[in-house]
């Protein structure tokens, strides 16, 4: 872009971009996922404009979510309704045959999860292709941003739920089956380190709004915005750290990661840095491991790569001044047992009102009654 295009750009935002961000629908506040100047960024998100995003606040630690409705071994109730003791042994033979073909979509069941359960909690909003809500854009979250031509595992889920819908019909909701999910697919790639409890009792929501995953901290995001958005959460700044781990497996676009190439030499390697370059080629659409070590193992190398300026994300980077990245880095069964914790909080996350009008979906896409 020409100069002067610039500079009347940015005096226009200047005078848009805080009202703008306040208004509902705009995507321009996206919460790190934009790669814009850090100039252009405060002009169009100053500190305390976003809508979803409040300032820090004093407490470290927040209070923890709910759960409210969650129990462990929901579905082996014997005489209530939501029997159906086969559930969770079905979706491990459905994560277990996926990983066995490709690795990799046990990474993007993890990351499923977590999509899921920070955008109107655990109600698998994520994995609606369309509602047929009044008030529902035809863009749903799978289109928004953070998740559009990058989240996957969604077919793992569909196989998964087929399986129990032939043995117990309308019983087990989406959202279990992506908990359940993530949870075998952490075991999995951990190699049987990492084995959480994950209660069940979810409920599938009859909403999703792609301008709804702005709540989901970026790639360009800074300290203060990560801790925030967990904390927004009900999960703490040692959980954002803990959870950040599972970057020790799966893939990234160039494009969340090219503003960092060619490297500063105190934030990235520089052999590193250039084996990305080659890799990336310019081409912001090209994939690479995130963990260029174990690329396939759910273990404690992202924090061993935090310390060795071996990360992709600005937002990995940032992690460096975290007290505990060291002690992750070291024990890894310290790691491990925090991830587990971590990783059953994230499930406890329950919104309310979702909840009370949450179903129990015939089929994961999309809402009962849709018709199509
Ligand atoms: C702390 C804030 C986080 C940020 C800013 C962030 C950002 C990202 C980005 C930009 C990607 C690459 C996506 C792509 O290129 O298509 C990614 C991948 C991934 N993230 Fe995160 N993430 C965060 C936290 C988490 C958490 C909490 C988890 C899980 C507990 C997670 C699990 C993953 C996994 C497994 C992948 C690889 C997915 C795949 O290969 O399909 N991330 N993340």
């Amino acid at each position: 872009m020409a100069k002067q295009q610039l500079a009347v750009l940015i005096t226009l935002l200047a005078f848009l971009g805080p009202a703008a961000c306040q208004q509902q629908g705009l995507h321009i506040c996206f919460n790190g996922w934009l790669k814009v100047p850090p100039l252009l960024s405060y002009l169009l998100c100053p500190p305390g404009s976003r809508t979803t995003n409040p300032p820090p606040s004093p407490s470290p630690n927040p209070a923890p979510p709910s759960g409210a409705g969650l129990s462990y071994d929901y579905y082996n109730n014997n005489g209530s309704s939501s029997y159906c003791p086969s559930a969770e042994s079905l979706v491990k033979d459905a994560v277990k045959k996926a990983i066995d073909m490709d690795p990799g979509v046990g990474a993007g069941l993890i990351r499923l999860f977590f999509h899921d359960c920070f955008v109107r909690g655990c109600d698998a909003s994520v994995l609606l292709n369309t509602t047929t809500s009044k008030d529902s854009p035809t863009d749903t979250e799978r289109e928004g941003p953070p998740n559009k031509n990058s989240l996957r595992g969604f077919e793992v889920i569909d196989a998964a739920k087929a399986a129990i819908e032939a043995t117990c019909p309308g019983t087990v909701s989406c959202a279990d089956i992506v908990a359940f999910a993530a949870r075998d697919a952490s075991s999995l790639l951990s190699y049987g380190k990492i084995n959480m409890k994950m209660p069940g009792g979810r409920l599938d929501g009859r909403v999703s709004f792609a301008n709804e995953t702005d709540q989901l901290p970026g790639p360009f995001s800074s300290l203060a915005q990560l801790q925030s958005s967990f904390r927004e959460k009900g999960l703490s700044s040692d959980e954002m750290v803990t959870l950040s781990g599972a970057h020790s497996i799966g893939k990234a676009h160039c494009g969340f990661f090219s503003d960092r190439l060619p490297p500063n030499p105190s934030t990235m390697d520089y052999a590193f840095a250039t084996e990305l370059e080659v890799k990336c080629q310019g081409n912001e659409a090209n994939m690479v491991h995130q963990d260029y070590q174990t690329a396939y193992v759910l273990d404690n190398k992202f924090y061993q790569n935090v310390r060795a300026n071996k990360v992709l994300f600005d937002s990995d980077d940032v992690l460096k001044t975290v007290r505990e990245v060291k002690q992750n880095a070291e024990y890894p069964e310290i790691w491990e047992r925090k991830f587990e914790k971590a990783m059953e909080n994230l499930g406890r996350i329950v919104d309310v009102k979702s909840r009370r009008e949450g179903e129990i979906r015939e089929t994961c896409w999309r809402v009962n009654g849709a018709g199509y």
